[in-house]
This record gives C-alpha cells, structure tokens and sequence, in this order.
C-alpha cells in the first residue's frame, strides 16, 4: 500500500527526487513522474508494465509553461486551449528539445494538458516542471477515478498518492490534433465533439481502432475488465445467457427484471455527466463482483455518450 493524503510539499519533493506520486485529475487518476528526468519517466513505463511505443501527456499549471516544452501556435488549437484549459483536453504539440524522447516514444509531437484539478494545480506550480502521467492503472485497464483504485492495482509500486477525491469527470481527456491542416480528434474522451465544435467548427474523427501499435495508444483491446464483457440489447442477451451469473451495467429506466443479478446503473436519470463519473467504477465492480459474465448496453451516440460508448466498445473486445 502507498501512503495516501494532501501533502502537496511531500508529493512536490517526491517528484523532484524522482520518484512516483499518483495525482489526482478531473478526468482519472495520473501515474506522475518528472517529464525531464528520463529515468522517472522510465519508472513509470515499468510500474504499468505499459509499452514504450506508447507515449505519454504532459501536465503543465498554465499557457504560459507550454512555450517552455512546446510549440502552440495553430489559431484553432490555441481557442480550443482558451475555451476549455483547465479542463479534459489534450494537445499534441510539435515539441522541443527539452522533452526527452522517452516521454513521446520518439515522436515529434508531445501531448500537452492543463488539468482541473485544486491540488494537482497547485503541485505543478510548486514543483515547476512538466509531469508526465499516464493513467494510473496496470496497462490495458480500466483507468482509476479514485485513490482506492490506485492504491488496489499500484500501491506497492508508487511512492505516494495525492488523494483528491473522486474524479468528477470520470473519462480521460480528449485528445486533439492538427494533421494535413485539419483538426483531428484522435480520442474520445471528457470534452465533447460538439463542445469543440461550437467554437472551432467541425472537427475530423481519427479515432483508430486498428489495433496498430503505430497508432499511439488507440490499442483495441484496451480497458479491459478481466471479466468477459458483452454488449447489445439487454433483454435478449438476458435471455441468451439465463444460466449464467451476470452483473449488468445500464442506462436510464430498466425495462426489464433481474432479481438475480447484480445490477449497475450508469444513471437512472439518463445523464451522460453522471454516467461518465459511473463508467470505470462500475466496470471495476462488475469486475469484482461474483458475476461470471459482464452485460451492457450502448449509450446515446451524442456528447459523452460518445466516449463512453467508445471505452465499452474497446472492454468488450476480446
Ligand atoms: O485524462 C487523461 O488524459 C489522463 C490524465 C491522467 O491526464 N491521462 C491519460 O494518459 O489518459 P494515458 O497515458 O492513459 O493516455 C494517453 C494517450 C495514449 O493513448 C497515448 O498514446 C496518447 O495519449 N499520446 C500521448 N502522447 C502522444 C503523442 N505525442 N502523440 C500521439 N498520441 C499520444
Ligand atoms: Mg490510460
């Protein structure tokens, strides 16, 4: 178990030592380490046991930092950074000299994020230089959105963990891009496609499903609960699977009875805010319930409806 608390100054000198400190964010739990200390960096590579072609973001506490490390110039990325930094966004970057090669496995691009986050802000000021933090779970999890789920799969291996809550957005940040001149999305994640839209016009969609280690970090089969996990309309495949133990995760009004079961609804109300929060905490306890098998139903394709459906898509893929 890692020790766990606020201590900002602690988690502040950890870092600069070079050690591991897990941050809070408002989209899910950081693994940080020092971006400029390669082998930090590479501590955090070997506690997710995560591939080194899969490069990781950078957490900076304001615009004024990004110079430093990379280049934002693009008008439309820099109203997207206005609009909505801090906050579930990520830009990739051209980058500089100053940003180890580790930290974008060779890539000439670095991702760049302003997190929303109290305690986190306020740590990337005191330490004053960029953390590089992927999400704090083994690699090809489901990410972490509190300092439990950190502590249950990473304690042993993490010098500290900044507890700051329950993320209260629940999904990871966006990921956005310029390639061939056009704005590309090349993840879903916490801010909205039509967010973005409203103040930069249409975006492009690159979001890869190929399963290609080439393609940074899109890997297929990625939050996987170790459960299998099926997707479709949840009254047939109650039907099809009547002799099994399942734990069903849903959505809105049930329109179906499961006595036996154990049941995770994503929001009774049908908010896609409240489902997101829900998404990973409820794979987790599906996960660790008694079910022999995980059921879930699509979301409303619109907003985080989106993202969400994207992260159960790639659990589902065995
Ligand atoms: O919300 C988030 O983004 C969280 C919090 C902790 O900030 N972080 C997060 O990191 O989700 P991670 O490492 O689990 O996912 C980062 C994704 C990966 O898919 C990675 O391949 C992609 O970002 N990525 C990072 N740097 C990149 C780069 N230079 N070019 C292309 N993709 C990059
Ligand atoms: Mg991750």
């Amino acid at each position: 178990m890692a020790q766990t608390g606020k201590n900002i100054s602690h988690a502040a000198e950890l870092l600069l030592e070079g050690k591991l400190v897990a941050i809070p964010t408002e989209t899910v739990y950081g693994l940080a380490a020092n971006a400029l200390n390669e082998q930090a960096v590479l501590s955090v590579f070997e506690a997710k046991q995560r591939p080194f072609f899969d490069p990781l973001i950078i957490h900076v506490p304001d615009m004024e930092s990004i110079c430093k490390y990379a280049e934002l110039k693009d008008e439309r990325l820099l109203k997207l950074a206005r609009s909505f930094w801090p906050g579930p966004l990520t830009l990739l970057l051209p980058r500089n000299e100053s940003i180890p090669g580790i930290v974008t496995s060779g890539l000439d691009n670095v991702a760049v994020r302003i997190p929303d986050h109290p305690l986190t802000l306020e740590l990337l000021k005191k330490v004053g230089v960029p953390l590089a933090a992927p999400s704090a779970n083994p690699f090809g999890y489901v990410s972490p959105t509190t300092a439990a789920h950190v502590n249950d799969q990473l304690g042993s291996k993490i010098d500290y963990i900044l507890d700051g809550g329950e993320c209260k957005v629940g999904l990871e940040s966006t990921i956005v891009g310029v390639e061939e001149g056009r704005v590309c999305v090349y993840r879903l994640g916490g801010l909205s496609v039509e967010d973005m839209e409203v103040q930069i016009g249409t975006v492009e969609l690159r979001i890869n499903n190929s399963g290609d280690p080439k393609a940074p970090g899109q890997l297929k089969s990625h939050y996987a609960p170790i459960k299998p996990l099926f997707l479709g309309d949840l009254e047939k495949l109650l039907k099809l699977k009547d002799n099994k133990k399942l734990a069903i995760i849903c959505f809105g009004k049930l329109n179906f009875k499961s006595d036996m079961n154990t049941v995770y609804n994503l929001s009774e109300k049908a908010s896609l805010q409240e489902a997101a929060i829900n998404l990973f905490k409820f794979l987790r306890l599906a996960d660790l319930s008694g079910a022999e098998e995980v059921i879930a139903q699509l979301l409303p394709d619109e907003g985080l409806g989106r993202a969400i459906n994207d992260r159960l898509k790639r659990a589902a893929c065995k």
